[in-house]
């Protein structure tokens, strides 16, 4: 099986809302309409997995820049792997990307997670994430707590170091 990494657009919004029905089926999953928005912003990227076989697309994680383009902070605001496809590396393939774009660029990450997701903290954790905080009832409608959790860059870019 064989995959590739694409930069989402438009068309491929109902797909990712359709994966969000089944990954987070109590958490007010996001309709096509909001992937839709997040595409468009200007300060969101978002990478999905195609199966090359199918062109189907199972898995997507997008990733927000905010503040200043000189003092970054960046937040994953989602990521998710069809279930027929998970534990194959492809969430760890889509943080890569990600914490490289954070690194590369000298930002710290942030994100937010349900106390009891084990799979998605132990991903978290294993790219240097650690919690924060706790958020009570921060997913509706199940009002399950949520880990705010935080990765500082791994390297800093030249120009924030004086190099
Ligand atoms: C979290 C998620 C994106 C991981 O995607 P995946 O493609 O299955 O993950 P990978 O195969 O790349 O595994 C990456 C790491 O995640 C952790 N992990 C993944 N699934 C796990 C499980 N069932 N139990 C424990 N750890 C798990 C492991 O640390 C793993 O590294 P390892 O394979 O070296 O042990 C996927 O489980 C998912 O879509 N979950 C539902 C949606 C979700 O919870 N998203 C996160 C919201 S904050």
């Amino acid at each position: 099986m064989s995959f590739e990494v694409r930069e989402l657009r438009a068309g491929d919004a109902s797909r990712c809302a359709e994966l969000e029905q089944v990954l987070f089926p109590g958490d007010n999953p996001w309709p096509e309409r909001v992937f839709s928005v997040e595409f468009a912003h200007p300060h969101t990227f978002y990478l999905g997995v195609f199966d090359t076989e199918t062109d189907l697309m199972v898995g997507y994680a997008g990733l927000a820049m905010l503040g200043r383009p000189d003092d970054p902070e960046f937040e994953i605001h989602t990521i998710g792997v069809d279930p027929a496809y998970q534990r194959r590396g492809i969430g760890r393939h889509l943080m890569d990307q990600f914490t490289h774009t954070a690194d590369t660029m000298g930002g710290p990450m942030f994100l937010e997670v349900r106390t009891d997701n084990a799979a998605a903290i132990a991903m978290y954790e294993s790219f240097g994430f650690t919690t924060l905080t706790t958020r009570k009832n921060y997913y509706q409608p199940s009002g399950t707590d949520a880990f705010t959790m935080s990765r500082q860059p791994r390297t800093s870019s030249p120009e924030r170091n004086g190099e």
